[in-house]
């Protein structure tokens, strides 16, 4: 049985920022919401959030049914955040407490830490760091067992010199805590309740003190400023760009890749620099992305080439089709096998049939577009009146020709030909051509204006 708390109270001062510190992303999602996946993956049916700071504001930001919230109302110690929850933890059940500002933490440390806990003895997450400057020491006895924490501000010139660190991550069992939580005094440097002072009531009351340890010391990284978050970002991209490369995926320079979200690809893709990744996005077999695209919850198929500077949301494309560059598809775009989508062209919530093409400077929103169909340059389909969208339809085979505006609710028949230059309010048949322009008259003789010198 397992309780888990998540300390997220504190404001964050050194983000200077009005968000609270731990709604700020990591990878496009909040530092609070990353430990709690780790949270979901322990399988524990009683998740606690202790909020205070930004309370409201982290409370909706998480919401989802599964978790409750409890404030703090002021910040008197870790310790004194972890009692706010005695009442709902369960003695029997082993209580795991995590920090919201820790994001990186991983689920297999976790269990770890989890699986020495008993009736007579609790875990504590520790880590060795070259310069432990600002975190609590972790003291030994002559047998080597752990006894107490010493924050920083009040340990002795000895203690300083340990480098072995209370990462702020352990578990005990509830039925403890709630014996030593309440003994807990704010008689310190602080002027806090630690909850690290529990380290030595254990030890008082013969419950041993298993030490676990993180695989990488970055797992157990806290952000309390912008600088430790972009170097959180690096390491987290870093991680998974090798992840994703060790699995087949050609990334042109990991130091300039960013997911945020799932990526999943096939095999033989390719990603140039600078692309962003957001959402669950799947890339087929022998899929190439140009620099400087965004792909943000889509599908792209096997032997699609999106070229630089394009954006795709929301979208599926199927094989072989190409994009960009500088192309735009919006929410709702499906583009079937072999269509081509060129520079300068917005789709929105629109299919474009197999093999068919809008190459270049154009908007097709609200449309569908069947097979083979050649969209001109500059085409645009007017599918909004000021008050309602409306449908644009176009059969297989046709050609539209150059700068020409299709005012929805229209429609184009199979194999129809629309002039250049055209302005299309009424549904075209099959086959037929439709021009709207005015005819070209040549006059004769004609002499420019010329310019007037003044005398
Ligand atoms: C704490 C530990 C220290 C450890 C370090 C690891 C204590 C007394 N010290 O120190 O041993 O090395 O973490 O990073 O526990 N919080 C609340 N309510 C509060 C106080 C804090 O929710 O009243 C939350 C903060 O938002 C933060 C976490 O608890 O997420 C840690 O608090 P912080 O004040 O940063 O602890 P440290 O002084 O760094
Ligand atoms: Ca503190």
């Amino acid at each position: 049985m397992l309780d888990i708390v998540i300390l997220a109270a504190g404001k964050g001062t050194r983000m200077r920022s009005v968000k609270p510190k731990v709604l700020h992303p990591l990878a496009g999602k909040a530092l609070v919401a990353h430990v709690l996946d780790k949270a979901y993956q322990l399988d524990s049916d009683n998740i606690n959030v202790i909020v205070g700071h930004g309370a409201e504001q982290v409370s909706e930001a998480l919401e989802d049914g599964k978790i409750r919230f409890i404030e703090q109302r002021e910040q008197l110690g870790t310790g004194h955040a972890v009692q706010q929850t005695l009442e709902h933890l369960r003695d029997e059940a082993t209580v795991l407490i995590l920090y919201g500002d820790v994001p990186l933490i991983e689920t297999e440390t976790l269990r770890r830490l989890l699986f020495l806990v008993s009736e007579d003895s609790m875990a504590l997450l520790t880590v060795e760091l070259e310069d432990p400057t600002g975190y609590g020491r972790i003291v030994r006895n002559s047998a080597d067992q752990v006894c107490a924490i010493v924050e920083q501000k009040d340990a002795n010139t000895e203690q300083l010199a340990i480098k072995e660190i209370n990462t702020g991550v352990m578990a005990v069992k509830g039925k403890k805590l709630k014996q030593w939580l309440p003994q807990l005094s704010n008689n310190n440097a602080q002027g806090e309740y630690y909850l690290t002072d529990i380290i030595a009531m254990a030890t008082e009351d013969d419950v041993h003190v298993k030490t676990a340890h993180p695989t990488n010391a970055m797992e157990v990284m806290g952000i309390n400023d912008h600088s430790q978050q972009a170097e959180l970002e690096r390491y987290y991209q870093c991680a998974l760009a090798n992840k994703l490369m060790a699995q087949g995926l050609t990334l042109v320079d990991p130091q300039r890749f960013d997911c945020r979200g799932e990526l999943s690809a096939g095999s033989d893709c390719l990603i140039d620099v600078n692309c962003v990744f957001e959402g669950q996005v799947h890339l087929g077999d022998h899929v190439n992305i140009g620099p400087n695209c965004v792909i943000r919850s889509s599908t792209i198929g096997d032997h699609t080439t999106i070229e630089a500077n394009s954006l795709v949301e929301d979208s599926a494309v199927a094989g072989r089709c190409t994009i960009g560059p500088f192309a735009r598809l919006r929410p709702g775009s499906q583009l079937a096998n072999g269509a081509k989508v060129g520079n300068f062209v917005e789709i929105k919530q629109a299919i474009i049939g197999e093999g068919s093409k809008v190459n270049h400077l154009s908007y097709v929103g609200d449309a569908e577009l069947g097979a083979q169909v050649n969209i001109g340059a500059g085409t645009i389909t007017c599918n909004y009146d000021g008050a309602n969208k409306h449908k644009t339809e176009i059969d297989d085979g046709v050609f539209v020709g150059s700068n020409t505006a299709l005012v929805a609710p229209v429609r184009l028949g199979k194999d129809a030909t629309v002039a250049a230059g055209s302005t299309i309010t009424r549904n075209v048949g099959d086959n037929q051509l439709a021009l709207t322009r005015v005819k070209q008259t040549e006059l004769s003789g004609w002499k420019r204006p010329e310019k007037q010198t003044k005398k």
